[in-house]
């Protein structure tokens, strides 16, 4: 369909010519994970990023805590709002839905939620994304509500590495969680790891050895400026290109062919077994003129982009009573306006004011 056709048959189209398939809900700011470039535990923990990594010593998580905010309870949206957000976006034409926080696993009774949106005629891909400390505890409920998809972060296997990183001793945990979840028949699972120079990048050819040794849609992701203290650098980014040419030296890649133009990720399968790597480069090779996502935070905040800095706010619309129509009337017009592109490592960027774990990636 051309631009114009898409707008006049009522889906969401932007300025650009863009039309949105993809909701991501964050369904709560909160997190068990203090993963060092999103939400990190300490001072000491964030200026890693401005004093290049410092060998750990004993107490290399440091002791002066960040103190956080989170949005009170009466801010976050209800299980039942979040729901009638996404029958009106997939009224729309929405087609793509993902549940991601914080942690969205934190959220009480989240398979409730899950049932409810994975019930809403239209949505027919609806994923949620985790760190996966807490999945063993939820699989079978949200499986039996309706969930499809799954993605974990892990950004390291070596215990000691993985605890630096997400400020947490959960490598066990989530590792249990990845096979469980094929266990079960989520399909496809990914596992998304964050590269930061200095920290992880040793680590690149093993997560993929693992990748291929348990059949995984593995995904490198490079470092984006979205974490709290606002330490991000560009030297600590390891672009893709690199990563790939680390692995093409140790593994027989194949491309894998696409003709999903929105898909962030390009994608190479092994010759010679299982399982898939993609490589995700926001940074280095920016995939901003197929965007078709559009956000919401778990305190009823629209955002066209993730580096944003303007939000739109929906929870008072949907607090004030207004109809489906008029909340639609103010969707297209928050549309209209999505950013051409993000302006990462120009003059004139500048980072926003959330984090990762209130936009929801
Ligand atoms: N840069 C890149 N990816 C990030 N994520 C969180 N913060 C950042 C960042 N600053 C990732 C998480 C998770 C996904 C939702 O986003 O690791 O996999
Ligand atoms: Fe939590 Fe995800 Fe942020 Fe890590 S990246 S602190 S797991 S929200």
């Amino acid at each position: 369909m051309n631009a114009v056709g898409a707008a006049s048959s009522g889906l969401l189209i932007d300025s650009h010519g863009r039309v949105l398939r993809d909701l991501r809900v964050s369904i709560t700011d909160r997190c068990n994970f203090r993963c060092l470039y999103c939400l990190p535990e300490t001072e000491e923990a964030a200026d890693f990023y401005r004093n290049r990594f410092v060998p750990p010593t004993k107490d290399s998580a440091g002791s002066t805590p960040i103190q956080r905010e989170w949005k009170p309870e009466s801010k976050i949206l209800t299980y039942e709002e979040i729901a009638r957000v996404v029958r009106i976006f997939a009224e729309l034409g929405i087609r793509k839905l993902r549940l991601t926080g914080g942690e969205p696993l934190l959220r009480r009774e989240v398979e409730k939620l899950v049932g409810l949106v994975s019930a809403v005629p239209g949505i027919d891909d609806l994923a949620l994304t985790t760190n996966g400390f807490l999945f063993g505890k939820k699989a079978q409920a949200l499986k039996a509500a309706g969930l499809k998809r799954i993605s974990f972060s892990m950004d390291s296997l070596d215990p000691e590495n993985f605890k630096r990183m997400t400020g947490r001793a959960g490598l066990d945990e989530v590792l249990a969680g990845i096979r469980l979840a094929q266990e079960i028949g989520l399909n496809p699972v990914k596992v998304n790891a964050v590269v930061i120079r200095g920290l992880n990048d040793h680590e690149i050819e093993a997560l993929a050895e693992f990748a291929r040794q348990h059949d995984l849609s593995f995904r490198f992701i490079e470092f984006m400026p979205l974490d709290s203290k606002r330490s991000w650098q560009r030297d600590l980014v390891v672009p893709s290109r690199e990563i790939l040419q680390r692995l093409q030296a140790r593994f027989q890649l194949v491309p894998v062919v696409s003709d999903n133009k929105s898909e962030t990720a390009r994608r190479w399968r092994f010759a010679d077994g299982r399982g898939e790597i993609g490589l995700i480069a926001p940074v280095s090779e920016p995939f901003c003129g197929h965007c078709n996502r559009i956000r919401l935070t778990a305190d009823g905040q629209i955002r066209t982009c993730l580096f944003s800095l303007h939000e739109h706010d929906l929870r008072i619309r949907l607090r004030s009573g207004e109809s489906d129509e008029a909340v639609k009337d103010f969707i297209r017009e928050v549309v209209g306006h999505k950013e051409d592109r993000h302006h990462i490592g120009e003059p004139e960027f500048v980072q926003p004011e959330r984090t990762m774990s209130c936009i929801g990636g």
